[in-house]
């Protein structure tokens, strides 16, 4: 049992908290002002006493791959050497920093942003498998547009190389971990899932030889970084879209094998998350961003990314039925993570829908905690993680870290009104006048304030 203000430790590295600030779009980029616009999206974090900063994820190459635009790019250790000042600023708080890296494969850009793919026509997608038959039939009506390059088996060692390269240089800037984005359906998650992978090659084939994209990645690393603290998100595929449009996919016990094979494998902690098999609101429940589809400033913006208004609207209305399908629900990959930890010795790390204090509590099994857990419940992660909410309040750590008799609620409200916005490239932060209003009020009272500010 442990309290949100207890250490933990991940690889051998001690976080001075288990609240940790899960990965989220910065929109940063690699130009002249990148290192500035991560400082500014992150340190506030650290300085109210987040114990780990979980940076949004970066692409180990230095063309395609992005699933949004405005993602940084870690392939040039001379750029990530800049990044020195972002993790210096981060330990000036006491905190933690860890890097997220990704390659979007089949789930990048120029699959389904028209103004990208316009510009970049020349762009193949890396694929681990020809694309399922569910996905050629979206690029044959136009919805996405495939071009899709499946990896021979030496170039799959060299985008693990790639994965490798990049961490050890974000290991000479400074940073203390790496985490790898495996639930985000980028390309960890397709060589996981039977719905992406189909190779004969040692990287498919079964459960066994699916992971072994993610165990070639750790040995990069190892080779490469040293024993820099190593985690990943690992997916567990949601029922929808349902059997007998997509019927192979990763079962929740798949996704708990996964942990466990994983942790065999020398990875240092994993985050559990629930994922669907395509890109949708699975990882995001919450509500119809109405606002930010009316948004009349951005409809231009909206078209040239959707490829025009009628597909726009298209994209609007899949939105708002999965709205319907993925209502928010308060902590939903408490139960993964539960079974996970059953499984495992490693930290297991949760995020998805965590507001409250007193949840956070609970699942941290935390019953001294003013009765918000039962002195005999059983912990159901090691650390919690928010996102949204750090949209919606930079500094949120303060206020959840604060001794008192409250039990402080983040005012994110899961309406996604930030989201649809990045498509265009626009900064990640809260467009809800209600939520800043609030938030407006709480910095007046000093309730971000902590005693180093
Ligand atoms: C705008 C946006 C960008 C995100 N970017 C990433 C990312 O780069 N890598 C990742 O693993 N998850 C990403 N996520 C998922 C979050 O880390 C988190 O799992 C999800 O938002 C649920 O947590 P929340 O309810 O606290 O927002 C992103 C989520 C949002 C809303
Ligand atoms: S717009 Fe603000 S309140 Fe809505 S989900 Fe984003 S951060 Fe939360």
């Amino acid at each position: 049992m442990a309290s949100l203000e207890d250490p933990l430790e991940i690889g051998g590295l001690t976080v001075p908290n288990r609240l940790y600030r899960a990965p989220l779009l910065e929109c940063a980029g690699n130009g002249p002002d990148a290192v500035d616009v991560l400082i500014d999206d992150l340190e506030p974090a650290a300085e109210s006493g987040v114990g780990l900063i979980c940076q949004g994820a970066t692409i180990v190459r230095g063309e395609g791959g992005c699933a949004a635009p405005g993602m940084t790019r870690v392939h040039d250790p001379a750029f990530v050497s800049r990044l020195s000042r972002l993790t210096d600023r981060i330990h000036d708080h006491g905190g933690r920093i860890f890097v997220q890296l990704e390659h979007g494969g089949l789930r990048s850009m120029e699959t389904w942003h028209a103004e990208y793919r316009r510009e970049h026509p020349d762009l193949e997608q890396l694929a681990v498998s020809k694309p399922p038959w569910q996905l050629r039939a979206l690029d044959r009506v136009g919805f996405l547009s495939y071009d899709p390059h499946v990896m021979p088996t030496d170039e799959v060692y060299d985008l693990a190389a790639d994965f490798g390269r990049a961490a050890a240089a974000a290991v000479e800037a400074g940073y203390d971990g790496i985490h790898l984005a495996g639930a985000n359906m980028g390309i960890v998650q397709q060589f996981l899932s039977p719905f992406y992978n189909r190779r004969d090659d040692e990287f498919g084939g079964g459960p066994e030889a699916r992971l072994e994209f993610l165990a070639l990645v750790h040995d990069e690393i190892r080779d490469r970084a040293g024993d820099v603290p190593l985690m990943t998100k690992i997916p567990a595929e949601t029922p929808a879209p349902p059997a007998p449009i997509v019927d192979r996919k990763l079962s929740l016990d798949d996704g708990v094998e996964i942990a466990r094979r994983l942790e065999q494998i020398g990875y240092d902690a994993v985050v559990p998350v629930q994922t669907s098999v395509v890109w949708d609101m699975s990882i995001v429940r919450g509500e119809y961003p109405d606002r930010a589809w009316e948004n009349e400033a951005l409809q231009e913006e909206y078209d040239a990314a959707f490829g025009g208004s009628v597909r726009k609207r298209l994209v609007a209305l899949g939105n708002r039925v999965q709205s319907l399908q993925y209502d928010f629900e308060p902590a939903w990959n408490e139960d993964f993570c539960r079974r996970v930890r059953d499984e495992v010795s490693i930290p297991v790390l949760a995020e998805g829908g965590i507001r409250e204090r007193g949840r956070i509590d609970r699942l941290l099994g935390d019953g001294s905690a003013g009765g918000a857990a039962g002195a005999d419940s059983q912990p159901a992660c090691d650390a919690v993680g928010m996102a949204r909410p750090f949209y919606a309040e930079p500094r949120l750590g303060a206020r959840l870290l604060a001794d008192g008799d409250e039990t402080p609620r983040a005012l994110c409200e899961s309406c996604n009104n930030c989201t649809v916005p990045q498509v265009t490239g626009a900064p990640g932060i809260c467009r809800t006048p209600d939520v800043l209003r609030k938030r407006g009020e709480l910095e007046r009272s000093g309730a971000y304030e902590t005693s180093g500010s």
